[in-house]
C-alpha cells in the first residue's frame, strides 16, 4: 500500500512542482555571513536574495553548478519540491503523497528499500512539532516504510529536508551532499580548527586584495592561509584538493543533469586557475605539531608552494618585515574557565603588535569572549592606535564569535601636510 504509485501523482493546483529547471533554490549560509555569501554568488553571476538564515533564488542548471562550483561561505543548497499548509499528521502525508515524486526521485529508487532516503526534519512555531513524526509521515508517503533505517548521515543522491515552520511545510532535495565546508584538503587539524566557510568570510569582509601579503600570526592547521591561497590563485572550493577534481555532487546524479555542461564549468574555472599567489601568504604559530598539520593540509590542497611558514611566538615573527598587507586571523579563543585570564597577557600583546610593528597592516579577527576582546581594543586605544569595528557575528562550532577588524590604516602624509 505505501508503494501505490497513484499515490505520487499530484492533482492540486497550489503545489509548487517543478521537475526541471528553473529550480527554487536555498542557500544554507552560516548565520550571520548571509550578505558576504550573497555578493560571492552574484560576482558568480548568480542573482540571489537575502532571505532567514540563507539565500534564496530561481536558477536553471548553470545556476545549481555556479552555487557549487564557486561558493566559499554558502554550507549547502536544497532545491524546492514541495510547500504546503499542514496542521495535522494526517493532513501532512496526505498533501506529501500527492507530490510527483517520481519528477524527482527515479521510481526504480522509490522502490527500492534498501536503497536509503534520508530525511532530515526540522519544526518550529506550528502545531506540528513532533519531528520524529513528521519524518515518519514523510516517508510513507514517499511509499517507504517508516521505520526506514536511513541514518540522517547517509550519502547518496537523494536526501529530503522536511522544515516545518508556521504550520508550512516546505520540502526540498539536498543538491549538496557532504557540507560544502568540507572541501577534501584537510587531513590533520589543530587545537581549535576554524570552518573553511568562516575562513573564507573572513578574508571576504577584511577586503583583502590578493596582490598583497596576508598574514596568519595564529595558523593553527592552516584554515586562513590555505582559503587565503585558494582565493588568489581563483582555485574554486570545488577544485580545492591537489587532484582539482570535483566532488560527485548529489545533484549530478539526478535526471536530467547536464554532464557535458558540468565538464565544460569545471573546464573553464581550471583555465582560469593561476600558477601561483601574487603576493606572499604567511603563517605562523607557536606549536610545531599544528604547523605539521598545516603542512599536510596546504599539500593536499596543492597550495604548499604559496605559502611561507613560521614556528614563532605572534610577538616574535619575523616574517612581517616587507611590505604592509593583511592580518587575517583567528586567536584562541579561551572557551574553557581559566582560560581567559591566561590569554588575557596575549591579547594585550596582540594589541602593542598591533599599535607598534604592524601599526600599517590591516587587520581582521575572529574573537568569542568579550572580556578577551575589551582588552585587545582598550591596548588599541591606549596606544593611540585606531579602533576595531564589528563587521560580522556568527558562530564556529557552536561558539558565538565576532569578526572584528580594522582597515589598512592611511599612510602618513609628507611633513606639514595637514
Ligand atoms: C584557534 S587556534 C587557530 C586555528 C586555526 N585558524 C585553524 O584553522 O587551525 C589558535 C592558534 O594559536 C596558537 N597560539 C596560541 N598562542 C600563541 C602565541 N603566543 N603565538 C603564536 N601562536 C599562538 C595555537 O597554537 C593555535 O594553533
Amino acid at each position: 500500500m505505501y508503494g501505490d504509485r497513484s499515490r505520487f501523482r499530484s492533482n492540486i493546483a497550489s503545489f509548487t512542482l517543478m521537475p526541471k529547471p528553473p529550480f527554487q533554490l536555498f542557500v544554507v549560509v552560516p548565520p550571520g555571513l548571509e550578505a558576504l555569501a550573497a555578493a560571492e554568488l552574484r560576482d558568480a553571476g548568480q542573482p540571489v536574495e537575502i532571505v532567514r538564515g540563507g539565500l534564496s533564488c530561481t536558477a536553471g542548471w548553470e545556476g545549481l553548478m555556479a552555487a557549487h562550483l564557486h561558493s566559499r561561505i554558502a554550507s549547502r543548497v536544497l532545491v524546492r519540491v514541495a510547500r504546503f499548509g499542514a496542521r495535522a499528521l494526517g493532513e501532512l502525508e496526505r498533501k506529501a503523497g500527492e507530490v510527483d515524486w517520481a519528477a524527482w526521485i527515479p521510481s526504480e529508487r522509490l522502490r527500492d528499500p534498501s536503497d536509503p532516503i534520508p530525511v532530515d526534519v526540522s519544526c518550529g512555531r506550528s502545531r506540528l512539532y513532533h519531528e520524529g513524526a513528521v519524518r515518519e509521515r514523510v516517508l510513507r508517503a514517499i511509499g517507504r516504510e517508516p521505520s526506514d533505517p536511513a541514518p540522517s548521515n547517509a550519502p547518496g543522491a537523494w536526501r529530503l529536508h522536511v522544515r516545518v515552520h508556521r504550520d508550512t511545510i516546505t520540502i526540498s532535495l539536498d543538491a549538496t551532499g557532504d557540507h560544502l565546508h568540507r572541501r577534501g584538503y584537510r587531513r590533520l587539524t589543530g587545537s581549535a580548527p576554524l570552518r573553511e566557510t568562516l575562513a573564507a568570510a573572513a578574508l571576504r569582509a577584511s577586503g583583502w586584495p590578493f596582490d598583497r601579503p596576508l598574514l596568519d600570526p595564529f595558523a593553527g592547521s592552516g584554515t586562513i592561509v590555505i582559503e587565503g591561497a585558494l582565493m588568489a590563485r581563483r582555485i574554486p572550493p570545488a577544485l580545492a584538493t591537489a587532484s582539482r577534481q570535483p566532488p560527485e555532487f548529489p545533484f549530478l546524479e539526478w535526471e536530467g543533469a547536464p554532464a557535458a555542461t558540468w565538464t565544460d564549468e569545471v573546464g573553464r574555472a581550471r583555465d582560469r586557475i593561476l600558477p601561483g599567489a601574487p603576493a606572499p601568504i604567511l603563517a605562523s604559530d607557536r606549536d610545531a605539531r599544528s604547523l605539521e598539520a598545516l603542512a599536510g593540509n596546504a599539500r593536499a590542497a596543492g597550495v604548499e608552494e604559496d605559502l611561507s611558514v613560521e614556528q614563532a611566538s605572534m610577538t616574535r615573527a619575523s616574517m612581517t618585515g616587507g611590505d604592509a598587507g593583511w592580518i587575517v586571523t583567528n586567536p584562541p579563543y579561551g572557551g574553557r574557565l581559566g582560560e581567559r585570564s591566561q590569554l588575557r597577557p596575549l591579547y594585550r600583546s596582540l594589541g602593542s603588535q598591533l599599535a607598534g610593528p604592524w601599526s600599517d597592516w590591516a587587520f581582521c579577527a575572529y574573537v568569542s569572549d568579550p572580556v578577551l576582546e575589551g582588552a585587545l581594543r582598550r591596548e588599541l586605544s591606549r596606544r593611540g592606535a585606531g579602533p576595531l569595528e564589528s563587521l560580522v557575528k556568527t558562530r564556529n562550532g557552536g561558539i558565538p564569535v565576532t569578526l572584528v577588524g580594522r582597515p589598512m590604516p592611511p599612510l602618513p602624509g609628507p611633513p606639514g601636510d595637514p
